[in-house]
C-alpha cells in the first residue's frame, strides 16, 4: 500500500541488516537515524535487526554508538525512550574504510556475516547510499564485485540511492548502466524524500478514493495547474554543491516532475509498485521536450540578490560561501509545461521553485474553469475567482477547496469561502522526518514511491534541453530578483501570457 499512515498498526518490515554508507554524514544524523528510531518506536522496524555504519573516518563500534546516541538526542523528532534506544544502540556497528578500496567491501562482507550470526539474522541487507552522488556508481560496483548484492530465493539485497541521479541525461544513463551491470532494477530504490510526505501520498487517495473528483479531473473542467515549491532559505552551507546544480536539477528534475505526474496520471490498475509507476512515466513521456525557441518562451530563470527575509538583511547568492562571485547558476525557475494527451491537452501546468522567496511553502493549485453562465451579473461574478483546489504539501499539510457562497443579507453578493481540511486534525499523525515511510517501504519491498529508471530518464529528457539553452545563452540580468520576493517579474509575465496569475500564497492554519 502506498498510502499507509505510519502509526504502528502495520506489520514490521522484514528482519534485516541496514548498512548505511556515509554513517558520519549530515543526512544520516539529521534524517536517517531519527527516522529509524521513529520506526522502532512505532514497532515498524523489525524486532530483529542490526545497523552497520560505513565511512572513512577512523572509529569503532563503541565510538559509533556514543556518536549516534548524542546525535539522536539532538535530532530525534519524538521523545527518546531509553530502553528502545539502548536496544537500537547495541545493535549498531561501524566499520571505517574508503569506498574506493575493495578491502572496505571485503571487510564489510565479513562484518555483515559476523553481525548476522550474533543476532541470528536472515541474510536480508538494505544498503543505504547516504553519500556524495559521485560515489553511487563506485559503491554499487564494489558491492557487486564483493558478491554482496546477490539475492537468494529467501533473502533480499536492496539498495537505496539518494538524489540526484545523474547531473544530466547522459550522466544519468551512464550511472544507470554502471549500476544495472551489478544489480537488477528490482533491487534499486531511488529515493525521493518528497514522495515520503503524507500530503504527496494523499494526492492518490484524494483523486482515486473519492468519486467526485475523477470525473472533473481533465481539460473540460480544469483551467490550469500550478505547483510552487518556495523556500525562504538561501544555499546555507551547500553553496559548493548548489553552484554546480541549480534549482532545476535540485528540485524540478526529481521532486516537482514526480509530484506533477501524480497529479496528472491516469488511474492505475492497482495502488502498488509498477501500476502506479507505469502511469507516472506515461505523464512524463507526454511532456514533449522543448525546442530552443520554446525554452525562451516558456521558461524563466532567476538568481537572488540581497534583500530582506523575516526583517533581516540577507546577502546575494553570489556573495554566499563557496559560490562563484560571477555565478550564472539559477536559484529560481518558472516554466509552463504541457502534458500532451487526451486528458490534459491545452491545460497549462505552471511550475516554479526558488530560494530566498517570500515564503516557505509547497502548494499544488488546481484552477477550475469559470461557470458557463454569468447568472449573477457580470459585476458580481467579476468579484470572485473560479473554484480552486489547493493541496498544501508543506509546512501546513492539508487541502482547501475555494467555493462561492452568498453573503447573508438582502440582494445577491457572493463571497469566496474555503472548505478546509488540515492534517493537524488527524490525531494519529506523528512527528516524522519524511524518511520513515520510504525506509519502511524498502524493508517490505514496496517500490511504489521510488523512482524507476524510465521515469528518471523521462524527467531528464524534459529538463536537459532547457539546461542546454540556458548554458548556451548566459543570463545578462542576474541577479534579477531581490531576496524576500516572489522571483523575477518575468515569472508573472509568463503566467499572464495565458491570462493566468500565480496563486496568492496563504498559509493554512
Ligand atoms: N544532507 C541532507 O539533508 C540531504 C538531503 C537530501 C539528499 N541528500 C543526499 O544525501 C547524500 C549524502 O549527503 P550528506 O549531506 O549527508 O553528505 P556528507 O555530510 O558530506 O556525508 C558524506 C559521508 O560520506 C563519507 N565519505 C566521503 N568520502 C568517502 C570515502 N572516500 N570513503 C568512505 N566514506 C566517505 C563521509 O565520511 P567521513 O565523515 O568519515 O569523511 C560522510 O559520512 C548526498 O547524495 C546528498 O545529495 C542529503
Amino acid at each position: 500500500m502506498a498510502t499507509k499512515p505510519l502509526t504502528g498498526h502495520d506489520t514490521p518490515g522484514d528482519s534485516c541488516t541496514i548498512v548505511i554508507f556515509g554513517a558520519s554524514g549530515d543526512l544520516t544524523k539529521r534524517k536517517l537515524l531519527p527516522a529509524l528510531y521513529n520506526l522502532k518506536a512505532l514497532k515498524l522496524l523489525p524486532e530483529n535487526f542490526a545497523v552497520i555504519g560505513v565511512a572513512v573516518t577512523d572509529s569503532n563500534d563503541e565510538m559509533f554508538r556514543s556518536q549516534i546516541t548524542s546525535d539522536i538526542k539532538q535530532f530525534a523528532t519524538r521523545p527518546v525512550d531509553q530502553a528502545e534506544w539502548d536496544d537500537f544502540a547495541k545493535r549498531s556497528y561501524y566499520i571505517s574504510g574508503d569506498f574506493n578500496s575493495p578491502d572496505t567491501f571485503a571487510h564489510l562482507g565479513a562484518k555483515i556475516e559476523d553481525v548476522r550470526k550474533t543476532w541470528n539474522l536472515p541474510g536480508n541487507v538494505l544498503f543505504y547510499l547516504a553519500i556524495s552522488p559521485s560515489f553511487f556508481g563506485k559503491v554499487v560496483e564494489q558491492l557487486g564485485n564483493a558478491g554482496l548484492t546477490k539475492e537468494t530465493p529467501d533473502t533480499w539485497r536492496r539498495i537505496i540511492i539518494e538524489k540526484p541521479f545523474g547531473h544530466d541525461l547522459q550522466s544519468a544513463r551512464d550511472l544507470n548502466t554502471q549500476i544495472t551491470s551489478h544489480v537488477q532494477e528490482s533491487q534499486i530504490y531511488r529515493i525521493d524524500h518528497y514522495l515520503g510526505k503524507e500530503t504527496v501520498q494523499n494526492i492518490m487517495v484524494f483523486r482515486f478514493g473519492n468519486s467526485v473528483f475523477e470525473p472533473i479531473w481533465n481539460r473540460r473542467y480544469i483551467d490550469y495547474v500550478q505547483i510552487t515549491v518556495a523556500e525562504q532559505l538561501g544555499v546555507e552551507l551547500r553553496g559548493g554543491y548548489y553552484d554546480h546544480s541549480g534549482v532545476t536539477r535540485d528540485m524540478v528534475q526529481n521532486h516537482i516532475l514526480s509530484v506533477l505526474s501524480l497529479v496528472a496520471m491516469e488511474p492505475p490498475a492497482s495502488i502498488s509498485g509498477d501500476s502506479v509507476r507505469n502511469e507516472k512515466v506515461k505523464v512524463l513521456e507526454a511532456i514533449r521536450p522543448m525546442e530552443p525557441e520554446e525554452v525562451l518562451a516558456n521558461t524563466v530563470r532567476g538568481q537572488y540578490g540581497a534583500g530582506l527575509i523575516g526583517g533581516k538583511n540577507v546577502p546575494a547568492y553570489r556573495s554566499e560561501p563557496d559560490v562563484n562571485p560571477a555565478s550564472n547558476t539559477e536559484t529560481f525557475v518558472a516554466m509552463k509545461l504541457n502534458v500532451e494527451n487526451w486528458r490534459w491537452a491545452d491545460v497549462p501546468f505552471f511550475i516554479r521553485s526558488g530560494k530566498r522567496l517570500a515564503a516557505h511553502t509547497t502548494q499544488i493549485v488546481i484552477g477550475f474553469k469559470r461557470t458557463p453562465l454569468l447568472l449573477f451579473g457580470k459585476e458580481v461574478q467579476d468579484d470572485f475567482m473560479p473554484n480552486r483546489l489547493v493541496i498544501h504539501v508543506q509546512p501546513d499539510e492539508g487541502i482547501t477547496m475555494d467555493i462561492h457562497a452568498k453573503r447573508p443579507g438582502p440582494g445577491i453578493s457572493i463571497a469566496n469561502v474555503p472548505l478546509d481540511f488540515s492534517y493537524n486534525e488527524f490525531g494519529e499523525s506523528t512527528a516524522a522526518t519524511g524518511y520513515e515511510t520510504l525506509l519502511y517501504d524498502c524493508m517490505i519491498g514496496d517500490m511504489t514511491l521510488f523512482h524507476r529508471y524510465d521515469s528518471v530518464d523521462a524527467s531528464w529528457r524534459i529538463v536537459n534541453p532547457i539546461l542546454d539553452v540556458w548554458q548556451a545563452l548566459h543570463p545578462r540580468d542576474f541577479p534579477n530578483y531581490a531576496s524576500g520576493t516572489w522571483g523575477p517579474e518575468a515569472s508573472d509575465r509568463l503566467v499572464a501570457k495565458t491570462g493566468h496569475a500565480w496563486h496568492h500564497y496563504e498559509l493554512k492554519k
